[in-house]
């Protein structure tokens, strides 16, 4: 009897487990990350992240990282884990917060088309 009420519900928890796991990357392939839109963002940004060798001195000297040319879904996923405090930069968590998702895949997309050569780009 046991044995029989194992093989009933087993096959069920897989089920469940497949369409959780189907509608989260369905939910992540959604959302595309607009380099224009992502420029139309930046200035919230530019403050600390634009300026070479940058450092900000609340609540404790850090140095800014560069964010041109990385890869964009890391940047999203990068301001993702601030927002969901896996992240702990202070500053980063409440401006992350003020964002959506989409905002951070725009950014991310902005942002990883940026390069050091980039004309016309004050905002790297
Ligand atoms: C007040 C200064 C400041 C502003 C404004 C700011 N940042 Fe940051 N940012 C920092 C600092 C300092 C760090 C490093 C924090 C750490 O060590 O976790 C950081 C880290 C990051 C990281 C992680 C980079 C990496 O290499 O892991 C990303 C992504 C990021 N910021 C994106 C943004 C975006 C996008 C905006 C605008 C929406 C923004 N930041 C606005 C100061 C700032």
């Amino acid at each position: 009897m046991i044995f029989m009420k194992k093989h009933l519900i087993l096959p069920q928890l897989a089920l469940a487990a497949s369409l959780a796991f189907t509608g989260f990357a369905a939910h992540a392939a959604d959302i595309k990350g607009d380099a224009n839109a992502g420029q139309g963002k930046v200035w919230l940004c530019i403050g600390c992240h634009s300026i070479p060798d940058y450092r900000a001195d609340y609540p404790l000297v850090y140095r800014v990282p560069m964010l041109g040319g990385q890869n964009g879904p890391y940047i999203a996923s990068s301001l993702a884990a601030y927002k969901k405090g896996e992240r702990k930069h202070p500053t980063m968590r409440s401006i992350a917060a003020s964002l959506s998702d989409q905002d951070m895949a725009d950014l991310g997309e902005y942002y990883a088309a940026q390069t050091a050569s980039s004309p016309n780009n004050p905002l790297k």
